[in-house]
């Protein structure tokens, strides 16, 4: 049996707002049934709707005794990285035993998390985070990144609907037709894809711009207008067809290209990223400027910058009538969904990384290779170690 003789620990997030958990009790009955032995945090599912009740039926054990449950897992699973618990007064890698291992969103290049890797390493923890999986079809089942974008995309468009005073649809009424709102996509990867395909459902007058053609192409079949921009893509599409950062000048080009469109826009949905790198300005305060009032820019590449320069992480208010919106964690808003989702990914994951009891750590695979992030006291991870202004050559 996969798990025989392993513990699998899942506690309560503690991150203000996050309402997932990385378990629900059907995971939970898989990984038993697998020989592992698992062991919820009492409340842990509470967020998504999922009563301990469920998990002990499952087979789970629930413990409330937060730091004892740290200390019983062979294997942590959480959602988000961890952080310092006010409850207990220490932060949660500290609770972690050494030689654990811990599986979770890390997002191990942010400055802010730099600390907790440095942790992590000190206590010779293998860490995975799910952010480092790679967009090759083995790994489809396991990417949580994906599947979280999907939920942020649909969501930007339900928040843009919120925020606008008018109707999305085409509204016939005895007094004329009222027109369609205007919606426009900044980025189609899979976020972006599934806010065409939200807004075009909700019945918006959809345009969407990229710099890859395969997701101009992808924008198209979902019944996108596209905003004219030539690149070549010699310039815009690099290694394993992910978008390349641009020369400055180019991004004053996208820029001059997204201007006239905008001022039409009832809403605008950013959504684009370079791998790895902080997300390009893609609109400035001279363009917000010109947006009609009472239009909305929803931009979900705030954890990375933001597209807008206007963004406010974690923000949402009103500039010269204009809504911007850079409301972060926004899966968590989806926690029944996301919850699924996410704990499906991880069971994927952890059935690739365990085998016979044992988590593997062998880097020439590409799903560990891009997602172990420390290992035997080090830091092993790429970006991280870039992040860091440390050598990953040599390390
Ligand atoms: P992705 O990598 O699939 O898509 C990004 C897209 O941006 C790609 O299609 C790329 O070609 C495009 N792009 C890059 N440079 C561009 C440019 N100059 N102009 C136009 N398009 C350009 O990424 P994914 O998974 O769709 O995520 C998108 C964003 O959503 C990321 O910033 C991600 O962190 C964020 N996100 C935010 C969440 C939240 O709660 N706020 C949750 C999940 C994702």
């Amino acid at each position: 049996m996969q798990y025989q003789g392993v513990t699998i620990a899942i506690p309560r997030e503690i991150m203000p707002g996050e309402r997932r958990v990385a378990a629900t009790p059907e995971t939970v009955s898989l990984l038993i049934k697998q020989g592992a032995k698992v062991v919820i945090e009492t409340g842990a599912g509470i967020g998504s709707f999922i009563e301990d009740s469920s998990y002990s039926q499952a087979g789970a054990i629930i413990m409330d005794n937060r730091s004892e449950l740290f200390k019983k897992g062979d294997i942590l699973l959480k959602v988000k990285e961890p952080l310092y618990c006010k409850d207990l007064d220490i932060h949660e890698a500290e609770l972690i035993p050494d030689g654990r291992t811990l599986i979770c969103f890390l997002h191990p290049a942010n400055p802010a998390n730099h600390e907790t890797v440095r942790i992590l390493s000190r206590k010779n923890i293998t860490s995975f985070t799910l952010d480092g999986i790679p967009r090759i079809s083995a790994a489809q089942r396991m990417d949580a990144l994906t599947t979280m974008s999907t939920i942020a995309g649909y969501k930007a468009v339900i928040i843009a609907a919120n925020r606008l005073l008018r109707f999305i649809p085409m509204m016939p009424t005895s007094l004329g037709v009222i027109q369609p709102a205007k919606v426009m996509v900044i980025g189609v990867g899979v976020a972006g894809l599934q806010a065409i395909a939200t807004a075009k459902r909700l019945g918006a007058k959809v345009k969407a711009l990229d710099i890859r053609p395969e997701a101009r192409e992808q924008a198209l079949s979902l019944g996108a207008e596209l905003v004219p921009f030539e690149i070549p893509p010699e310039l815009a599409v690099g290694k394993g067809g992910y978008a390349r950062r641009l020369p400055e000048e180019w991004y004053r080009k996208e820029r001059e290209a997204i201007q006239p469109h905008l001022q039409d826009c009832d809403a605008v949905i950013l959504t684009a990223l370079v791998p790895g790198e902080k997300a390009p300005l893609l609109i400035d305060e001279a363009m917000v400027k010109t947006m009609k009032k009472g239009s909305c820019i929803v931009d979900i590449a705030i954890d990375q910058g933001g597209n807008c320069a206007l963004t406010r992480s974690g923000e949402e208010y009103t500039y010269e009538g204009i809504t911007i919106s850079g409301i972060a964690n926004i899966p968590a808003s989806l926690a029944i969904d996301a919850t699924w989702m996410f704990a499906q990914n991880v069971l994927h994951f952890l059935s690739h990384v365990v085998r016979d009891g044992k988590v593997i750590t062998d880097t020439s695979d590409p799903i560990i290779g891009g997602t172990l992030v420390t290992k035997d006291n080090k830091i092993v991870h790429r970006g991280t170690l870039l992040a860091m202004n440390l050598d990953p050559d040599n390390i």
